[in-house]
């Protein structure tokens, strides 16, 4: 079909300035009308989204797709699968796999793979750190020359406080940036829970906040010294939301990021002792939660980001030391940021600037726009459809998510990508 006639939704795009009901022609691929009441021409598919919003499609600047090396975990066929049907067009690969994502022909791999796959831009971020361990740094350039979005360690820090200065120093010098998973692992030790209450009441290993704080103070110190950017990932704290109010008063270029997670879900998941709550950084307390959302709603923390992390469910089913940390987050974290816009944190151009735009700019690619003339990358989604987390609507290979049997608010109806459907609800 190479016309499509979207009736009725209302669209959303800071970018245009658009917020308003209309609909939108599409043929072959480009928006070619933006207007009320257009008359479909023959031979097109109309789509009825008269209950629906329309923005442009999302970007997750952190994912773990798990290839090479795990993919009995994700793939990045099934990552992509579950990237569209949550609304997102672009996905940054997390390098900790196996191998390390170090090298130019491992960074191509992963593109070359995505392309294959074809249902979403898949971009890889590169390891900072020679094999990830922290010392050595790659060959930043070469990486980045590869296509390359990034440098990060995540799913580890760089202690090295001299090493991190320099990749900060480095990347920012080509025109790229470091980003940091915080964790002062000499603080965190073999801590499982976050460290409060909770923890203490179950009697698990507490791991506490400021194991993340002090290196998100490190990183916005070194950032504002060294002039060059840093991102922060999945911030999780309240005292790191005043670190990084001050370093961006100070003029520092730090960045941040907050997972759907780390928004919406407290260390009480634990309550029924299920590793499926055991993520890294942990879930906090509801105060952290309250000030990561207003700090969102503000423009401290910039960006949405999932950090989806599957695992298998022999692996989550381990004694909680042994369990590895990581919850999947493509398909659930729309609902999530529209309870907030139901909560009234911000309304949802605020939703599309954290999702779509801020995220596309930050890795130095344009975000989609509703706008004639583009192709057509946008997501249709219905706000007050609710639907319940189950294993068969879950397209990641796993199913980690203590999201599981609950009902949440918010549905992806259809996904455009280059001008394609690339998921289409089925109901
Ligand atoms: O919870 C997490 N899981 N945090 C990380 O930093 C790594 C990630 C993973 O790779 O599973
Ligand atoms: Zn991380
Ligand atoms: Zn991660």
């Amino acid at each position: 079909m190479n016309l499509f006639l979207i009736k009725g939704g209302h669209i959303v795009d800071p970018q245009t300035g658009i917020n308003g009901r209309f609909d939108i022609l599409i043929d072959k691929g480009k928006i070619v009308k933006i207007q009320q009441n257009i008359t479909p021409p023959p031979k097109t598919e109309v789509i009825d989204a008269k209950d629906c919003f329309i923005t442009p499609s999302f970007t997750d600047i952190h994912v773990h797709f798990r290839d090479p090396g795990q993919t009995y975990k994700e793939d990045i066929y099934t990552g992509s699968l579950s990237a569209v049907a949550g609304g997102y067009t672009t996905v940054v690969c997390m390098p900790n796999t196996l191998p390390a994502i170090d090298e130019p022909s491992l960074v191509r791999y992963v593109i070359e793979k995505g392309e294959e796959v074809g249902l979403c831009r898949v971009l890889p971020a590169a390891a900072i750190t020679k094999g990830r361990k922290g010392q050595a740094l790659t060959e930043m350039s070469l990486l980045k020359d590869a296509g390359a979005v990034y440098f990060t360690d995540d799913g580890s820090p760089v202690i090295d406080a001299y090493v991190m200065r320099k990749a900060m120093e480095f990347a920012g010098s080509i025109g790229s940036f470091v980003a940091d998973h915080c964790e002062d692992i000499n603080l965190s030790k073999d801590g499982v829970a976050h460290e409060g209450e909770i923890s203490s009441a179950l009697g698990l290993p507490p791991l506490p906040p400021e194991a993340e704080d002090t290196m998100v103070a490190r990183d916005c110190v070194l950032s504002m010294h060294t002039g060059m950017p840093v991102h922060i990932c999945h911030l999780s704290t309240k005292v790191g939301v005043e670190i990084i109010t001050w370093a961006k008063a100070m003029g520092a270029k730090v960045s941040a990021e907050v997972t759907p997670h780390h928004l919406y879900l407290t260390d009480e998941e634990w309550l029924d002792f299920d590793c499926k709550a055991k993520v890294s950084p942990p879930l906090r307390e509801y105060e952290d939660i309250e000030a990561l959302r207003w700090a969102l709603a503000s423009g401290i923390i910039d960006i949405v980001a999932t950090d989806h992390a599957p695992h298998a469910h022999q692996e989550k089913m381990a004694e909680h030391q042994h369990c590895p940390p990581g919850m999947i987050g493509l398909q659930f974290a729309l609902p999530i940021v529209l309870e907030l816009v139901r909560k009234d944190y911000f309304g949802m151009e605020r939703l599309v600037e954290v999702m779509s735009v801020n995220p596309a700019q930050k890795i130095g690619i344009n975000p989609p726009k509703i706008k004639e003339g583009e192709k057509a990358e946008l997501v249709i989604f219905n706000p007050t459809e609710s639907w319940t987390v189950e294993e068969d609507v879950i397209l990641s290979k796993s199913k980690n998510t203590p999201l599981l049997g609950r009902k949440l608010i918010g549905k992806v109806k259809y996904t455009f990508y280059k001008g394609k459907i690339v998921y289409r609800d089925k109901q």
